[in-house]
């Protein structure tokens, strides 16, 4: 076995990464094994990490609640995987394992696409929910010159990403939302909230800036009862599926040297 990857998590089968993977690996003619998806828990991540070495895998996406394990486990780290201490993507070489991470290029391409910057430079960016996502997407508003408020049930992890990040930005609690939304113009969900059809209701849209910018980083269901009723109050919306396939296409880039096509059929393929 050679010059395979795979994506570790748990759980792991919600997972569309194998989807966009192999659909590019096709498409470019790649000679690797499938790209698959590998449940594994905390304990059996270290082993995992040195069978791949021992087997010539190429590398590894590493998904929820890995990210933070993989880095303590990396020999190597990128600057921005050192910022974040977290790790997304894997690559074994020369009996080492180097670590990177995608998710706030990701987030930036899936912005910048769309034309929606000006929504974020010198503007001000709430940020919902502050787990390994928000890390990554409050990292990257701030690059990009957003005002960052993060809101978490739990106040003090928010706290957290301050520190280790290193950055400046405001914190308030999910409670005080409702008094800040008349001067936001980039709200970000990173939430769990909204998956599997629960219900999100941190945001009062009635109460949030006009046609400001409401992006969910939930992209199944497609359209969030978060995102509906912001479109139902006039503000535009974006989903999580840009992101989760412009993280992926960094990590291929990576490990093929190829930028994969983020092609209309690649989209059909994964609804
Ligand atoms: P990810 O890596 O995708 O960001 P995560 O690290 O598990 O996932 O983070 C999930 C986020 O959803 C957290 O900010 C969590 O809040 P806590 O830090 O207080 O746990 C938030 N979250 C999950 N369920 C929630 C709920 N019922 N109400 C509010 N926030 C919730």
């Amino acid at each position: 076995m050679s010059n395979h990857t795979a994506v570790i998590g748990q759980p792991i089968e919600h997972s569309i990464s194998p989807k966009i993977h192999n659909f590019w690996i096709k498409e470019n003619g790649i000679e690797v094994g499938e790209y698959k998806k590998i449940s594994l828990n905390k304990e059996d991540v270290k082993s995992f990490l040195e069978k791949c070495m021992s087997e010539n895998y190429k590398g590894l996406n590493v998904t929820v609640p890995h990210k933070e394990l993989v880095f303590e486990l990396c020999d190597q780290a990128s600057p921005i995987a050192e910022k974040l201490q977290a790790i997304n993507t894997i690559t074994f070489s020369e009996n080492k394992i180097i670590g990177d991470n995608t998710d706030p290029i990701g987030f930036k391409n899936s912005i910048s696409s769309n034309n929606q910057a000006k929504y974020i430079e010198n503007k001000k960016a709430l940020v919902i929910g502050a787990g390994g996502s928000a890390r990554s997407i409050i990292y990257q508003l701030q690059l990009m010159g957003a005002n960052v408020v993060n809101a978490n049930r739990t106040e003090s992890k928010s706290e957290k990403i301050k520190k280790s990040l290193n950055i400046n930005f405001d914190i308030c609690s999910l409670q005080d939302i409702p008094v800040i939304l008349k001067e936001i113009d980039f709200v970000v969900n990173t939430t769990s909230l909204g998956i599997n059809g629960t219900n999100n209701s941190l945001v009062d849209f009635d109460l949030l800036k006009e046609n400001s910018y409401v992006y969910d980083l939930i992209y199944n269901p497609k359209r969030t009862p978060f995102l509906m009723n912001a479109e139902q109050k006039g503000h535009q919306v974006q989903n999580g599926l840009q992101m989760l396939i412009l993280q992926a296409a960094a990590s291929f880039k990576i490990w093929h040297g190829i930028e994969p096509q983020i092609s209309d059929q690649l989209i059909k393929s994964l609804e």
